[in-house]
């Protein structure tokens, strides 16, 4: 579903290569989790795979279901079923959360050509949804992210991907911020969303997130480029070890 191939990428700016040579294959049905140390270019590569335009692919290709996507806008990427859960999700003062559910939903409906979905329609989705995450309805009422807890604001990104019901979901650093109780319901949240046909790429720092969200396939990142991969068994290692082993043989 999703191929990465020989990546690089550079923030658009000041002209700083952040991603160099990052190949990364993540199949449909599976759940790919990459890991690395701070300033590997985790978040990086979350923005790039969103298509934030901050950034330029210098080389290589990302393709997605077999095309590729460099050439589409952040808006053409999701409708196309790219969903990017953010590390630090951003606060929209004036939007209630839950019309801009309304409008991210019908927005996205509208271009793949579905009918918009009317508001009592609309409302029994969005109750459902936040009702698996525990979330107070009254909470929707509220500005998206103003004033929300780092937990709230997680659970807010959770809440966007049920109701968008994406084929490719990047969850970037989704525990940070949480507390157990609210981590379990997270992991839940996502854990319902597996399927045969959706992918998930989730990205972590610790092991932690790992107990709960159990990842077919591990990556681990170092200076732009994944340096080793394999299953669940490798973040367990690197739990025990440590990053300066693993980075220290690919350097
Ligand atoms: N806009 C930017 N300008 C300059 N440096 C950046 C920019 N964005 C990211 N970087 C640098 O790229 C590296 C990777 O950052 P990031 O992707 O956030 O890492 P991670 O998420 O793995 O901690 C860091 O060294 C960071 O400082
Ligand atoms: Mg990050």
């Amino acid at each position: 579903m999703l191929e990465i191939k020989n990546l690089h990428a550079r923030v658009a700016e000041t002209g700083t290569e952040i991603i160099r040579g990052l190949d990364l294959t993540v199949k449909a049905g599976e759940v790919a989790a990459i890991m690395g140390p701070n300033g590997s270019g985790k978040s990086t590569l979350s923005y790039i795979l969103a298509g934030r335009p901050d950034y330029e692919v210098t080389e290589g290709d990302i393709l997605y279901d077999g095309q590729s996507i460099l050439e589409m806008d952040p808006a053409e990427r999701a409708a196309a079923g790219v969903f990017l859960a953010f590390q630090y999700p951003m606060e929209i003062p004036g939007v209630a959360t839950m019309e801009f559910l309304k409008v991210a939903i019908n927005s996205q409906r509208r271009a793949r050509g579905d009918a918009e979905l009317k508001i009592p329609d609309l409302l029994k989705k969005v109750k459902e949804a936040a009702g698996t995450l525990e979330m107070d309805m009254a909470m929707l009422k509220r500005p998206l992210n103003v004033g929300f807890s780092g937990g709230e604001k997680k659970r807010a990104e959770i809440l966007q991907m049920m109701l968008l019901e994406p084929k490719l979901c990047v969850l970037d650093e989704t525990d940070s911020g949480l507390d157990i109780d609210a981590l379990k319901i997270v992991a839940d949240g996502v854990n319902a969303l597996r399927s045969p046909e959706r992918a998930m790429v989730v990205i972590t720092h610790y092991q932690r997130l790992l107990d709960y969200i159990v990842p077919d396939t591990v990556h681990v990142l170092s200076r732009g480029r994944v340096v080793k991969s394999g299953d669940k068994g490798l973040a367990l290692e690197l739990e025990k070890n440590g990053y300066a082993g693993i980075v220290g043989e690919a350097a």
